[in-house]
């Protein structure tokens, strides 16, 4: 029996929250329905993050409140705080997802807040999205690599993603936030961090500064994760990362998917129309 693989895509929420000029409200609609009849299991469609810090994201509730949601998509959405997991709430999220880093520079810059700090500021999310039984789901950033602090011991990696798991994130998605990853600093990490954490419970969200990212995932793949993320068009970057590219494109993670012999259940027809819509942005 072929093995499935997860692919969540990102591109609504990562790739869009970098765009510079404003995508309209109907066009970040128009995205998530197509990628909702392409298939995907988990959708992250938007960030309920402050607007002052990341603009593009303003629309968060109208964007919530008008896709078109098929019953069998989880729509997930940012929450850095308790109001925004009140946000998400109102507005009808499947799940949602905190996000901490493994390093303190780029922890201060897109939460104005250090490691320890945030994960703080998470409790009480965590503590109303389990009285609301709502799945949340933890990123880790800068887990090879840090464009302020250099690079990224495995052990802070191993201390901040055990602690998300601890305080009742269902997956942690290891991110490289920069795309400074290669096959050797990504084995020299899971040499650490798998001795603690079993893959199934690791997600990888590698952005594709170098064009490495496909290789990060075969890598991963082999060392047993099951469950990545990527971005329609290989849209976006973070704000608060300077350089950071987008997201692996989510066509090229499902290749490599495929190439190594696992299932994905995503019609990669219908992912066209989603990709044109990413297409139109980038000519805009
Ligand atoms: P702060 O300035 O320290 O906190 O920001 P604050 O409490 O003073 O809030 C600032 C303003 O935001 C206030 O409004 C608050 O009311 C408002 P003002 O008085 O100035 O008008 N505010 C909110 N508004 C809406 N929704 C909220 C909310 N919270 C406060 N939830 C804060 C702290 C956490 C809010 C801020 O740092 C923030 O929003 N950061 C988010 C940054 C972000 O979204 N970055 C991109 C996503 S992470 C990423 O891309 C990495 C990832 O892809 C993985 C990887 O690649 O590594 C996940
Ligand atoms: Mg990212």
């Amino acid at each position: 029996m072929t093995v499935h693989v997860t692919l969540f895509e990102v591109g609504p929420r990562d790739g869009l929250q970098n765009q510079g000029a404003w995508v309209p409200t109907e066009t970040k609609i128009a995205l998530i329905d197509a990628l909702s009849a392409a298939g995907f299991a988990s959708i992250e469609a938007t960030s309920f993050v402050s607007p002052r810090w990341v603009p593009q994201m303003a629309d968060a509730a109208q964007v919530m409140a008008s896709i078109r949601r098929v019953p069998a998509v989880r729509y997930a959405a940012l929450t850095p705080n308790l109001r925004g997991l009140e946000a998400a709430l109102a507005a009808g999220c499947d799940e949602v997802a905190v996000f901490a880093a493994a390093s303190e520079g780029f922890s201060h810059a897109n939460l104005n807040c250090s490691i320890a700090e945030s994960l703080d500021r998470f409790a009480p999310v965590m503590d109303l999205a389990r009285a609301q039984g709502l799945p949340v789901r933890g990123y880790l950033s800068t887990v090879i690599a840090c464009p302020f602090d250099g690079p990224t011991p495995p052990e802070a990696v191993r201390r901040w993603t055990e602690r998300l798991l601890e305080i009742g994130c269902y997956e942690v998605s290891l991110g490289d936030t920069i795309g400074a990853g290669t096959t050797g600093t990504l084995e020299a990490l899971f040499a650490t961090l798998l001795q603690h954490v079993d893959p199934l419970a690791l997600a990888g969200h590698f952005h594709d500064t170098s064009g490495r990212a496909a290789d990060l995932i075969g890598l991963s793949l082999d060392h047993g994760l099951r469950c990545f993320d990527a971005s329609v068009g290989g849209l976006g970057g973070c704000p608060y990362a300077p350089g950071a590219p987008g997201n692996i494109d989510t066509r090229r993670a499902l290749d490599m998917i495929a190439r190594r012999g696992f299932s994905h259940g995503i019609d990669m027809e219908a992912l066209r129309k989603a990709e044109a819509i990413v297409a139109g942005l980038a000519a805009a």
